[in-house]
């Protein structure tokens, strides 16, 4: 895979956002996209479909609104879930997806303007979250250890702590994420948190191999997490964290 976290984290340096701000109703699709979206979209060195790239997005126009925003609204490969914004309503993530498609050649609209598109999205929605859900449990654990999956995929983001990536080592950072437990801070990593990709944008990575590399995260910033693999209860608790996220983020 020749995917750049690197560059993807720089770029990412600059989507500060006022989440508040955003939260509120009556924002355009263009105006959400100019906030939240145009960081990594737009023209920057990151891998995202390029605002107005009409050869970038004929095939995700191909594969239909439905299911493009049920996608980016997840979260996918290194797409963070609802653009790394928490707190956004699908309807307003629909439209900042629609605004884009239109300018690369779509005629898609708003999706509050129709029930049935809504409907879909949902729908697709849940396809996704259940595929996800079924491919975590047939990706086998490679056994790789978690300073190993750290070097090949974590570090891009997490040495230096670009994006606002919580840097590995640095005590101060990891505080408050160590006092939420391992087990939920391990699970709300794996589904995607804020600007943190789903499993870190590698979905062959099986759950026992991304929990060692928070683990070995957590033990080089002042934590005496344990290898949870080996560990049948707590990877039984990381499981039922990851169902009740599941459900939160269903809602
Ligand atoms: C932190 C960077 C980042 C931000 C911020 C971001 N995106 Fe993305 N987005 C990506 C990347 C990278 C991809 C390509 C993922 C892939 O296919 O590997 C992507 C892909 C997508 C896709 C295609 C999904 C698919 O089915 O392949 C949509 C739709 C999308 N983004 C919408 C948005 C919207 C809307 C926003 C703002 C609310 C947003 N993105 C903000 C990085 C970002
Ligand atoms: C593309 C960049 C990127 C990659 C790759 C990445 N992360 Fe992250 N990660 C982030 C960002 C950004 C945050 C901060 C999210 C926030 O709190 O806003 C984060 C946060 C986290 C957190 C704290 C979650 C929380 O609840 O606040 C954990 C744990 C984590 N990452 C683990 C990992 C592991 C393990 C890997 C490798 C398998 C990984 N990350 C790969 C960007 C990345």
């Amino acid at each position: 895979m020749t995917r750049h976290f690197f560059r993807l984290g720089m770029a990412c340096l600059c989507v500060g956002l006022p989440l508040a701000a955003l939260a509120k109703p009556p924002l355009t699709g263009e105006a959400l996209y100019q906030k939240a979206c145009a960081a990594c979209h737009g023209v920057g060195p990151v891998e995202a479909p390029k605002f107005g790239d009409h050869a970038a997005w004929a095939e995700l126009i191909a594969e239909g609104q439905a299911v493009v925003t049920a996608h980016g609204w997840v979260g996918v490969r290194e797409m963070p879930p609802r653009g790394g914004v928490p707190d956004l309503s699908l309807e307003a993530f629909g439209r900042a997806v629609a605004y884009m498609a239109r300018a690369a050649g779509a005629d898609w609209q708003d999706p509050e303007l129709s029930a049935s598109l809504l409907q879909a999205i949902r729908a697709e929605e849940k396809a996704r979250r259940q595929a996800l859900q079924a491919q975590a449990h047939t990706v086998a654990d490679q056994g790789r250890s978690g300073a190993a999956v750290y070097e090949a995929i974590c570090r891009h983001c997490h040495e230096t702590g670009v994006a606002g990536a919580p840097a590995k080592g640095d005590g101060k950072a990891w505080r408050p994420l160590l006092r939420e437990g391992q087990a939920t801070l391990t699970a709300h990593a794996w589904l995607g948190v804020r600007a943190m990709p789903p499993r870190g944008g590698h979905d062959d990575l099986s759950l026992e191999e991304f929990s060692r590399a928070v683990a070995d995260m957590a033990q080089a910033s002042g934590g005496d997490w344990r290898d949870p693999s080996v560990d049948a209860r707590l990877m039984r608790r990381i499981r039922a964290e990851i169902g009740k996220r599941e459900r939160q983020l269903a809602k």
